[in-house]
């Protein structure tokens, strides 16, 4: 009985729960409260604004949530995205989750953080690939661009990066579920975000990545084996960050450089999105 997720995309993208529970209608199980689900960013105008970064190549709306909570100038900002891969589901259910957590949350730790810094999250990025997944094709991974040879659509947004663009480990090859597109930012989805991020870029002090399914917490470099000149931080808050998690219940994540530890060094990702600015 669900809606098509077209329609909820429509509706803003972001106040669907379609995602991990089939039979859940886009209008009834929500994360955002009884206040005004249908509309975050009214629902919580003083903390949520919508910021429209671009159409998809099949002209779907793209959003970024920014939520601050304060009249001071913040003193930077995170940005988060989740579905970069279509079918990653909990990804975008993550993202939308983590919003209202974020609203909510009387910790004073996170009350903090929303007093100083903005944080942006683009809950669902490959919009046309995540409708795809509903639609025709659980298993899609990459977008829905149409190349000019052979019949096979879409690139793997996350080799479209100019980040040693297609090197090792992607593919130039457009029926290839790593193919890296024409050129970096040659999708309409990857060079909004890079746009919105280039012009924030002094503002924008950490980059997160939410992808399933795995437990790891990966930072660059993924396309070389070498050490980024951030290792070492980068290395404590993964370590941070996977005994924080432990701590809830139990579960083991693994955490490195992803080129050399968490592949072991088997594996390069070239033009990966956490490349782009290490
Ligand atoms: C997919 O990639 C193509 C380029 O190969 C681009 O033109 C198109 O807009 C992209 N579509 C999506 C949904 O990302
Ligand atoms: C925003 O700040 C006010 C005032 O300090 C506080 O009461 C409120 O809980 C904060 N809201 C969020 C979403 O952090």
């Amino acid at each position: 009985m669900f809606m098509r997720v077209e329609r909820c995309l429509a509706m803003v993208v972001l106040h669907c729960q379609v995602l991990i529970d089939a039979d859940t209608d886009c209008g009834i199980r929500l994360p955002w409260g009884t206040t005004n689900p249908r509309e975050i960013t009214n629902a919580y105008p003083s903390f949520i604004q919508k910021i429209l970064i671009g159409p998809s190549s099949e002209k779907r709306l793209i959003y970024v949530l920014k939520l601050f909570n304060g009249t001071a100038s913040p003193k930077g900002a995170v940005w988060i995205d989740c579905g970069i891969h279509a079918r990653e589901w909990i990804a975008p259910a993550f993202c939308q989750w983590f919003v209202q957590y974020l609203i909510d949350s009387q910790d004073t730790m996170i009350t903090d953080i929303l007093k100083s810094f903005e944080i942006y999250i683009l809950p669902i990025w490959n919009v046309d690939g995540y409708e795809y997944t509903w639609t025709t094709d659980r298993f899609w991974r990459k977008n829905l661009s149409k190349h000019h040879r052979g019949q096979c659509r879409g690139t793997d947004l996350n080799r479209n990066w100019d980040a040693s663009w297609c090197g090792p480990g992607a593919s130039n090859n457009p029926c290839s579920q790593t193919y890296c597109g024409r050129h970096p930012e040659s999708e309409p989805e990857v060079k909004a975000v890079a746009t919105f991020i280039r012009q924030r870029s002094d503002h924008i002090k950490g980059y997160i990545s939410i992808h399933s399914y795995s437990q790891m917490v990966m930072f660059p470099y993924s396309y070389k084996t070498s050490k980024s000149k951030d290792h070492k931080e980068l290395n404590y808050i993964a370590q941070k960050a996977v005994t924080a998690v432990r701590s809830v219940h139990g579960t083991n994540y693994r955490y490195g450089n992803s080129a050399t530890s968490i592949w072991e060094g088997r594996a390069q990702l070239p033009g990966a999105a956490e490349d782009r600015r290490a």
